[in-house]
């Protein structure tokens, strides 16, 4: 197996942005390799606790040592669509400070052709973060029909030839199996009509199958309605979002929850029972030239910053 180096992305940013109190309470909902994890609990006093979770039994198990001794620190295997129950189980319920989301898939998904994350990378079409539960990719794609599958590419991969692929996908898998990444990568390339420009013919689909499979905009659209009743007041919530798909889940929720944008004007509802839940701290925030040139997994980071609004606010 690759264990390859993931750099944390907008590292300091992050850390900035969660405005640490030195004895407060944090999560890392996607823990990872613990870049962001080992800089927050650098940042916290002997009262401060750090609490994290990822959805990879990898990940978790190969939490660093100087991480996982540290007597403040709590990793859970997990969901983060979860994190309302794992918070009252770790009694930390209405107090958390921050919570950090570091979205999407980490250096090792990518590298690691185990994975089936990459078509870079040739091994069997998994792309589940989770691989202790839930169907890989391979045996979604092996009965999915194509309407749904074009859909699925359309949605979550922007993909305009959608139909093309998914006809070329179901077409194939019932001559014989699509055995590997490489395998399903050429099918996708066979089926583009023009390359597309500086990437693989295949980014987009595979994009698309791994949202779909690890249902990411579901579970983010959760923990984002759950998020209020979790946090302390004035409790942060930092998101650090890779593609067009999740910032709009972002862009929703606030439109819902903002008074001023959800509630049309004509509808019987009293001010009093409207309450705006999150104020944004700053417009989002990019990486710097610098961070692109050193770490290209970075380029399309952009950096989220929510505040709890006071309770009373009306
Ligand atoms: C970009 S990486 C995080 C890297 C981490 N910040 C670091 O510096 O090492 C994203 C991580 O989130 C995890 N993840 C994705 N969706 C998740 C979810 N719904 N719940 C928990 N973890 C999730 C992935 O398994 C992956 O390890």
């Amino acid at each position: 197996m690759v264990v390859s180096k993931h750099i944390p992305v907008m590292l300091d940013q992050c850390i900035e942005s969660l405005a640490i109190l030195p004895s407060g309470t944090y999560i890392d909902a996607t823990f990872g390799f613990g870049g962001h994890s080992k800089e927050i609990l650098d940042s916290l006093d002997s009262k401060g606790r750090l609490y994290a979770v990822d959805k990879d039994t990898y990940a978790v198990s190969m939490a660093r040592e100087d991480i996982a001794s540290d007597k403040r620190f709590t990793l859970k295997h997990g969901c983060f669509s979860d994190l309302e129950d794992y918070s009252k189980e770790w009694g930390i319920h209405g107090s958390i400070n921050g919570i950090l989301f570091d979205l999407g898939v980490s250096s090792h998904h990518l590298d690691e052709a185990s994975r089936g994350f990459s078509f870079n990378k040739n091994g069997p079409i998994d792309m589940r973060f989770d691989q202790s539960c839930g169907i890989s990719a391979c045996e979604w794609l092996e009965t999915v029909d194509e309407q749904t599958l074009s859909y699925v590419i359309w949605k979550y991969g922007d993909e305009r030839y959608s139909r093309r692929i998914a006809r070329a996908i179901v077409y194939q898998r019932d001559k014989e199996r699509i055995s590997d990444t490489d395998h399903l990568a050429k099918i996708i390339d066979k089926a583009m009509p023009r390359n597309e420009k500086h990437k693989h013919n295949a980014t987009r689909t595979f994009q698309a199958i791994r949202i779909f499979i690890n249902k990411e905009l579901e579970v983010l659209k959760d923990v984002l309605s759950n998020s209020y009743n979790i946090l302390a007041p004035k409790g942060r919530l930092v998101l650090l979002t890779y593609h067009s798909l999740e910032d709009r889940v972002i862009k929703d929720f606030l439109a819902v929850t903002d008074e001023n944008i959800s509630t049309p004007r004509n509808l019987p509802i009293k001010s009093e029972f409207l309450k705006k839940m999150f104020n944004i701290v700053s417009k989002s925030i990019k990486p710097s030239k610098d961070e692109v040139s050193s770490n290209p997994r970075s380029r399309s980071a952009k950096l989220n910053i929510l505040e709890k609004a006071n309770e009373d606010y009306v």
